[in-house]
C-alpha cells in the first residue's frame, strides 16, 4: 500500500494531512512542507503476534540516588540547569541565529574541560580553525576541549563512541545529517532522527549531549520545538540582537525547576555572567521620566527588577497602533480596557508603546500594575516617584490580587535602594513589611492617588 504523503510544520513539527499556507497548529506561515519521513495515513503495519520480552517493573518507594552533577564553573549556567550538568542528560539550546549560542557553548565547554571533565565541541557550521580563532578571542585556547568539524551522524557517534568524553556539543543539530534518512538536512525528519540518535546516546553511554538549534521564522529548516520532547532539558536563549543583555532560560528541565533564567552579557570577550541582573537592568535608568516604571519580579526564583517604558502619543489614525516589546500584547490589551471601562480612562485615538528595558521578556501577570502606572503615567505625564517599584495582578473587574513572593520582591528593591513600594491590599509582606508600602485595593483608588484622576 502506498502511504499517502504527510505535511509536516518545519516550525513546530505539527503534521498535517494536506499542505496549507499557515500552520494552524503554531500559526506559522509558509512552513509547512511534505515529509518523506512520516506519515500521516494509518499505521503500516501492525505488531503481529509476536511476543516481546517482558519489561522489568518496580514500584514508586525504589531508591534512586540523586543524580551525579558537575558543576560548569559559570554560576549563571549551573543554575539554569539546576545546579550542574547531569550525567547522561541530553540538553537542547535554542535561540536565534547570531544570538550567541556557539559562543555560549564553547565557554561552558572550555569551563567544564578546564574542571576535568573530557568535552568534545563538533561543529557543523565552522571549520575548526574558525572554532580556534573564536577560542582564541575568548581566552579559551589552552583550554582542553577537543574540536571536530562534522555533519555526518554516524561518523559523530563512531567518534564519540572511541573518544568516550563526558560532554559532548552539536552545534547544531540542523546541520546533522543522517545517512538512513532520506531527507535533507534541516528537514524535520533529519532533525528528528539526528535528535533521536544523540538523545538515545546520551543514555546509552553516559556522554552529556547538548543539541544546539536554530530558530527559524521563515520555517524552511526545523526549528526545535520539534524535538523538545526528546531531550531532557530545553534551554532558550534570548535577547535583543542590538543589547548587550542575553537570557538563558529554562523552559523544561526533568533535573530541576523550569523558568529558571540565567543573565549573561555580549562582551567583546564573549559572554560575561550578571550576577545582580536588576542592578544591570537598571543602570541605563535616567531621572524618573513619565512613562518609566520599575517592577520588582520574578524570574525563576529569583527576583529581578527591571524598568517598564511607555509612551502614549495621539495619532489620527482610526487604528491606533498597539506596540510591545518584551511582555504580551494580549495582557496590554486588556489592561487598556480595564482602564478605559473601570476607570473611565480611554486610550482611543492614542498610539500605545510598551516597552521592557534590557531586552528582558517578562510574562507574569504580577507585573500588570507596573505596566498600568506606566501608562497612566505617560498619559497623565506625570512620574511616579523614582525610589518606588510596583507590583500586582489586575483582575478584569479592575480590583488588584495579591501575587506570589512578595518579600523576594521587596527584599530585591530595598537591596538596590528603593524604599517605596506600591502593592496590593491583600499583599502579605511577611518578614519584610516595613516602612515605605503603600498598599492600594484597586486600580480606581491607584488612578486617584497617584495620577490624581479617576
Ligand atoms: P554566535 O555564538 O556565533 O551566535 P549563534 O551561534 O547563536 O548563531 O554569536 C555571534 C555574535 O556574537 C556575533 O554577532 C558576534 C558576537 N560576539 C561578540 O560580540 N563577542 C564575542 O566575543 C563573540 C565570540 C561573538
Ligand atoms: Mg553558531
Amino acid at each position: 500500500m502506498v502511504k499517502p504523503p504527510a505535511y509536516v510544520c518545519n516550525a513546530c513539527g505539527a503534521v498535517h494531512a494536506k499542505w496549507s499556507g499557515r500552520c494552524e497548529s503554531c500559526g506559522g506561515w509558509n512552513s509547512i512542507s511534505e515529509d518523506a519521513g512520516i506519515s500521516a495515513g494509518p499505521a503500516g503495519k501492525s505488531l503481529g503476534a509476536r511476543r516481546g520480552s517482558r519489561m522489568a517493573l518496580s514500584d514508586l518507594s525504589t531508591p534512586e540516588a540523586a543524580p551525579p552533577r558537575t558543576s560548569s564553573g559559570i554560576a549563571e549556567l549551573d543554575r539554569v540547569l539546576g545546579g550542574g550538568l547531569v550525567r547522561a542528560s541530553a540538553i537542547l539550546v535554542g535561540g536565534d541565529p547570531g544570538i550567541g549560542k556557539s559562543t555560549l557553548l564553547l565557554q561552558a565547554a572550555a569551563s567544564f574541560a578546564r574542571g576535568g571533565l573530557r568535552a568534545i565541541y563538533v561543529s557543523g557550521e565552522e571549520a575548526s580553525a574558525q572554532v580556534r580563532m573564536r577560542a582564541n578571542r575568548l581566552g579559551l585556547k589552552d583550554a582542553p576541549v577537543l574540536l571536530g568539524a562534522e555533519t555526518n551522524l554516524r561518523d559523530i557517534l563512531t567518534t564519540l563512541e572511541a573518544e568516550k568524553p563526558d560532554l559532548a556539543v552539536i552545534d547544531s543539530i540542523q546541520t546533522i545529517w543522517a545517512d538512513n534518512v532520506e531527507s535533507a538536512p534541516g528537514s524535520v525528519a533529519q532533525v528528528r532522527a539526528a535528535a533521536h540518535e544523540l538523545t538515545a546516546f546520551a543514555k546509552r553511554t553516559g556522554i552529556s549531549v547538548v543539541l544546539v538549534g536554530h530558530v527559524t521564522k521563515e520555517g524552511q529548516i526545523a526549528g526545535p520545538r520539534v524535538i523538545e520532547h526528546m531531550v531532557d532539558t530545553v534551554l532558550y536563549f534570548e535577547g535583543e540582537r542590538g543589547h548587550q543583555f542575553r537570557i538563558l532560560r529554562a523552559v523544561k528541565n526533568r533535573f530541576g525547576p523550569a523558568d529558571e533564567i540565567g543573565v549573561f552579557e555580549m562582551t567583546g570577550a564573549g559572554l560575561a555572567e550578571v550576577t545582580n541582573p536588576s542592578a544591570l537592568f537598571l543602570a541605563d535608568r535616567d531621572k524618573p521620566a513619565p512613562g518609566s516604571v520599575v517592577f520588582a519580579g520574578i524570574e525563576g526564583t529569583r527576583p529581578v527588577l527591571v524598568e517598564l517604558q511607555a509612551l502614549v502619543a495621539p495619532t489620527p489614525q482610526a487604528q491606533p497602533r498597539r506596540s510591545v516589546v518584551g511582555w504580551d500584547g494580549a495582557r496590554l490589551a486588556m489592561i487598556l480596557a480595564v482602564l478605559d471601562a473601570r476607570c473611565g480612562i480611554p486610550f482611543s485615538g492614542m498610539d500605545v508603546y510598551l516597552n521592557v528595558a534590557g531586552g528582558l521578556k517578562i510574562s507574569e501577570p504580577a507585573a500588570d500594575l507596573a505596566v498600568a502606572a506606566a501608562l497612566l503615567s505617560a498619559r497623565e505625564d506625570v512620574s511616579l516617584p523614582s525610589d518606588t517599584v510596583v507590583f500586582g495582578e489586575i483582575s478584569l473587574s479592575g480590583s488588584l490580587r495579591a501575587v506570589g513572593q512578595t518579600e523576594n520582591r521587596l527584599k530585591e528593591a530595598r537591596k538596590l535602594g528603593f524604599s517605596g513600594i506600591i502593592a496590593p491590599v491583600q499583599s502579605s509582606f511577611g518578614s519584610a513589611a516595613g516602612p515605605g508600602i503603600q498598599t492600594v485595593p484597586d486600580l480606581t483608588s491607584f488612578v486617584g492617588k497617584y495620577f490624581g484622576a479617576g
